[in-house]
């Protein structure tokens, strides 16, 4: 019999009541129905992002919500801070030239966390943004985003983060940890298929809203808000990748937030002790900023090996991410992956190393 196993960077695997939530046939966005069932998404993702901030639903992908916030909250000529220790630091950096912002990049080595302090020598009244992914999914490394969000606070600059691989898998707290805007997508931790992200502002991001001199159409902040107080979207919404959050967040609030975020340590914890144990290499070799959501695995000029591999054993495994592609592969724990799915992994990886 074949039971595959996917332990992936997302899309994610889906558990099967996600799958039946999405069996019903079409409805429309402007009915009840909707209404609740986009109502019970964005309370829920409020809880997710540790926020009582509006959270606005996108139908797109997690660029896209990259894209609609620094068109909907930046300006052509604002400057912001980027920080970059990976491929989606580097997204981040292409989608903000794309729109002319004056970008200092402050680069970091990838598998290595971002020095709050060094990028903190250079934000000065000018700065309007700091944009930062919580967890950069090519290498598996946590950037510090209280610390971000503490020493930020009393300045004019935005910290906006984006939390696509980290939102539902590992802690994040708007609110608490002065997060001036979120944003996340629908496959990742949170267990449903692309088609939705979801973002929050807080007052001090709305009020640069109003400023924008971008044109916007798609993705239009106000309006997009207006709509979201009336439980609805603009245009038409993906209606059953929302139908598949619902079942996904129903599973994590069931099993408890932070009983799930503990899981995704424990798994974390296990994948890494198992591949030191193998005598395999751990891109990210510092514990305190290892990803939660994934483990990358260097395998110079190999990675490919250990993915068909572990294919053929019916464990599907996330490739490495340019330009790491050829020499590391990606293990996810997030979402939908238990104790069972890192043991079958590990073992797998064991026999690969042994034969
Ligand atoms: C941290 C991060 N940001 C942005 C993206 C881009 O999201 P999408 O592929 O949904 O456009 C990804 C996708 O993997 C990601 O991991």
């Amino acid at each position: 019999m074949e039971k595959p196993i996917q332990m992936l960077v997302g899309p994610t695997a889906l558990p099967h009541r996600v799958m039946l939530a999405m069996d019903q046939n079409a409805y429309s966005h402007r009915s009840e129905y909707y209404k609740e069932t986009q109502h019970s998404v964005t309370e829920g993702m409020k809880k997710i992002f540790g926020t009582k901030n509006d959270v606005l639903v996108l139908t797109t992908s997690g660029t896209g919500a990259m894209e609609a916030t620094i068109q909907n909250c930046f300006s052509p000529g604002d400057e912001v801070i980027i920080p970059i220790n990976g491929a989606f630091g580097e997204l981040f950096y292409n989608v903000a030239k794309g729109y002319d912002l004056n970008i200092i990049r402050v680069d970091f080595e990838y598998g290595m966390e971002q020095n709050v302090e060094e990028v903190m020598q250079l934000v000065t009244d000018n700065t309007k943004g700091v944009f930062v992914i919580h967890n950069e999914s090519s290498t598996g490394v946590v950037n510090n985003i209280e610390k971000y969000g503490e020493a930020l606070k009393n300045t004019n600059a935005l910290l906006v983060v984006d939390s696509v691989s980290g939102a539902g898998g590992i802690n994040i707290e708007m609110d608490n940890w002065n997060i001036d805007i979120i944003f996340t997508a629908s496959q990742k931790a949170l267990m449903a298929p692309p088609g939705l992200s979801f973002v929050a502002l807080n007052d001090k991001a709305w009020d640069a809203v109003e400023w924008i001199k971008n044109p916007r159409y798609l993705f239009n902040f106000s309006k997009d808000r207006d709509y979201v107080h009336r439980d609805l979207t603009v245009h038409t919404p993906a209606t059953h990748t929302l139908l598949a959050i619902q079942e996904g967040l129903n599973m994590i609030f069931e099993e408890g937030l932070d009983n799930v975020l503990a899981r995704h340590i424990e798994n974390m914890h296990a994948v890494r002790d198992g591949v030191r144990k193998l005598g395999l290499d751990l891109l990210v070799n510092d514990d305190s900023c290892a990803s939660p959501t994934l483990t990358t695995i260097s395998a110079p000029g190999n990675a490919s090996y250990y993915v068909n591999e572990l294919a053929k054993r019916n464990i599907i495994v996330g490739g490495g991410k340019s330009p790491l592609n050829k020499d590391t592969f990606r293990i996810g724990t997030m979402g939908y992956v238990s104790k069972n799915d890192v043991i079958a992994v590990l073992t797998a990886l064991a026999e690969i190393v042994n034969q």
